[in-house]
């Protein structure tokens, strides 16, 4: 049984343990705990039995959603996980009145590539050298809520 709850300060440090275990690029507990001061940010958690098993970070940024992180430890993958999270930060900027979601993602990331199509997000652009270790291209997407 997975439930997913809005994160609280008690937990930065078993989100910078899931971090870097699981993100591109480790967040530092000062890291999650700016975010979830912040009344425009969101940490999701999926716990399953007391873990967590899978996070996501998003922010309104000037009246526009943005996707800063999703990871789903390897265990639990495929199981809709991400999916769910993706759902609860939709319903965090749309009660904040938003109704646009914006991401980028490594182009190699086929995984997320594919959960982000799946959610209904559409390539906007190509940002040349987005990412730094490796050097990679990124898609910009962008959502429409409805
Ligand atoms: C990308 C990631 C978050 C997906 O998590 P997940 O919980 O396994 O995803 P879900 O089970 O919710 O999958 C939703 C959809 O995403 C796509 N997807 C997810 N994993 C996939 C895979 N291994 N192969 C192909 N498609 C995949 C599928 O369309 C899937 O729907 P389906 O299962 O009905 O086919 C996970 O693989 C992960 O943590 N990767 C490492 C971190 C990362 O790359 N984060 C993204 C940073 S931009």
């Amino acid at each position: 049984m997975i439930d997913i709850i809005k994160a609280d300060e008690l937990l930065v440090s078993e989100l910078a343990s899931f971090s870097a275990r699981f993100f591109d690029e480790k967040w530092s507990e000062a890291c999650f705990l700016n975010e979830i001061k912040k009344l425009n940010s969101a940490v999701f958690c999926a716990f399953c039995e007391n873990e967590i098993v899978g996070v996501a970070c998003v922010e309104n940024q000037f009246g526009d959603g943005y996707l800063h992180n999703i990871a789903v430890a390897d265990d639990y993958r495929r199981q809709g996980i991400a999916h769910q999270l993706m759902d609860k930060c939709f319903e965090f900027l749309q009660t904040n009145g938003l109704n646009k979601m914006f991401l980028e993602v490594r182009m190699s990331n086929t995984n997320a590539v594919n959960l982000y199509k799946k959610c209904g997000f559409e390539t906007i652009c190509i940002r040349k050298g987005f990412y730094t270790n490796p050097s990679e291209d990124a898609y910009s997407m962008v959502l429409e809520m409805k």
